[in-house]
């Protein structure tokens, strides 16, 4: 496999991501079985886990999903706090239940806020999946549902997660080199 120059470390490759999210979906087919499950995709990093994840759940799950944009960012690498919905559900998610796709669970603030929006909407349950998570940075109290990988405190793109809208299209999630944000 040939790695970008702008990578430090690769962590995860597209074989080890694809056998985790195989698990999730298998888990999730499960869980979910006979039932409705409304997946709400989180834009824009959460596309192409969602987008393997949605593959791997069995008939036996009646699948709808729907998407929204939310960022807590601005610009580089630090999260600003500041939480703002910019594209909202098409569908009601009214008694439904609701599964959150996100790419990363960092400080939790873009998912607790958006817990909280959901939730006054009157969903039959909510859950979440992210295919990663930064245990160590966490500033909120909830746990994740399901959970792809675990990842130490650093700045990572690929497989859906940029920097500054860059590196999406990488198959794998690799370490950015630190040098690339320095002073962002
Ligand atoms: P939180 O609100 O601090 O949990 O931030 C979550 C959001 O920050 C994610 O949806 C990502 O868009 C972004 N983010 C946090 N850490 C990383 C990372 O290591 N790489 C790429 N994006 C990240
Ligand atoms: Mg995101």
């Amino acid at each position: 496999m040939k790695i970008h120059p702008d990578i430090h470390e690769v962590l995860f490759t597209p074989d080890k991501i694809a056998k985790r999210v195989k698990q999730i979906g298998t888990q999730i087919s499960k869980d979910y079985h006979g039932d409705d499950l409304f997946l709400v995709v989180i834009l824009q990093g959460a596309i192409i886990f969602a987008s393997d994840l949605m593959r791997q759940i069995d008939h036996g799950v009646k699948v709808v999903s729907g998407s929204m944009a939310a960022s807590s960012y601005h610009k580089g690498t630090v999260s600003t706090g500041h939480v703002q919905i910019y594209l909202d559900l098409k569908e009601d998610p009214g008694g439904k239940n609701i599964l959150i796709v996100e790419d990363i669970f960092d400080t939790g603030r873009t998912l607790s806020n958006l817990i909280k929006q959901l939730t006054a909407r009157d969903p039959k349950s909510i859950k979440v999946a992210s295919l990663l998570s930064k245990p160590s940075r966490r500033e909120t109290e909830f746990t994740i549902d399901y959970c792809g990988f675990e990842i130490p405190n650093k700045f990572v793109v690929g497989y859906g997660l940029d920097f500054n809208q860059r590196y999406r299209e990488l198959p794998y999630v690799g370490i950015l080199k630190p040098e690339l944000y320095a002073g962002c």
